[in-house]
Order: structure tokens, then sequence, then C-alpha cells
């Protein structure tokens, strides 16, 4: 992977929230806009389509702090659970293949609070190649990736590892803190 064009993609992202808090108009447009560049750089596509993506790829960011750009791909089947991103914003953005977004409402339970959740759907979205979703803090959404391979590019504003945030369970009704990994 040619850093410089990370380095430079990194920073077009960040000059974006510089005076501005994260949202849909600078993160969500804008951003999308510097990673559908980013792709079109020479070697770019092809050095994305060779990496090992059983575990996610930082492609640039430091452990433990701050923006990171992250890699990610399945190759089979995936469905994950309703989870919140804590006070990070992210950038879900679609290289190939498909995403099914969906996003929640907690209707019972305190934004951000483990304990009894209940979720109700809001909406569920296609994510395309080329494409991206933007969420703020605490957005509640789940992934699926029912027509595999797919692959795809998540900016957040902090390392998730390190945050803390909540994994719902639909089916008992419960919002827990995710374990860190
Ligand atoms: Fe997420």
């Amino acid at each position: 992977m040619n850093e410089q064009h990370l380095n430079e993609l990194a920073a077009g992202i960040m000059t974006l929230i510089e005076d501005e808090d994260p949202s849909e108009s600078n993160i969500g447009v804008r951003g999308t806009v510097l990673i559908n560049e980013f792709l079109r750089q020479p070697g770019v596509e092809e050095s994305l389509a060779a990496l090992d993506v059983e575990k996610k790829v930082r492609l640039w960011g430091n452990k433990g702090s701050g923006m990171q750009i992250l890699f990610h791909g399945a190759d089979t089947p995936k469905k994950g659970s309703p989870h919140d991103h804590g006070q990070s914003w992210a950038l879900y953005f679609q290289v190939s293949g498909m995403t099914k977004m969906t996003t929640y409402k907690r209707v019972v339970g305190g934004s951000g609070q483990p304990g009894e959740a209940v979720l109700e759907k809001v909406d569920e979205t296609d994510v395309t190649p080329g494409n991206a979703i933007f969420f703020g803090p605490q957005v509640i959404h789940s992934t699926q990736h029912p027509s595999p391979p797919a692959r795809w590019i998540r900016v957040t504003g902090t390392d998730l590892d390190f945050a803390e945030r909540l994994r719902f369970s639909i089916e008992r009704k419960e919002a827990v803190i995710e374990k860190k990994n």
C-alpha cells in the first residue's frame, strides 16, 4: 500500500473537521469524495484487493487513539449484531460488494447506557461501491453481508478497541458494554 496516498487521504479527512464538528456534510459527503479519489490513485485498488481481511486491517492511524482508517472484508455471508461506536463518529465506505446497513432507535433505555434496551428499526440501506454512510456518536446500527465477497473502508474518529461502546441483543432486549479486543 502506498503510504503517501494514505497519508494524503488522512490529512484530507482531518482538514474537513479542523474547524467543524464531524457531520454528514463534511465527513459524509466530502469524505466520501476523498476516498473515491484515493481509490483512483495508481495501484491503490490492487493493493487493497491483495490484503488479507481475515481480521480488520489498520490502513492508517495509531493503535489506541486518534482517527483510524480501517479495511474490512467478508468472504462468507456475515450478519453483525446492533452496536454503537460510543462517542466516535464513523464513515462506512463500500469498496466492492454490498453492505446492508440497518439503523435503529432505542425506545427503551437511556442513550449510551447498558441494561434494558428495546430497538426499533429506523432504516435499511444497501451501501454499494463508491458510496458511504456516516454515523455520528451513539448511532445504533448493524451490518449484513448477504452476498459476499464485500470490501469496505471504515473511518472512525478514534480507535474503537479502546472506546466504551454498546452492543445490543434484540432477542434479550439488552445492551452490554462491548468487551475490548
Ligand atoms: Fe459499526
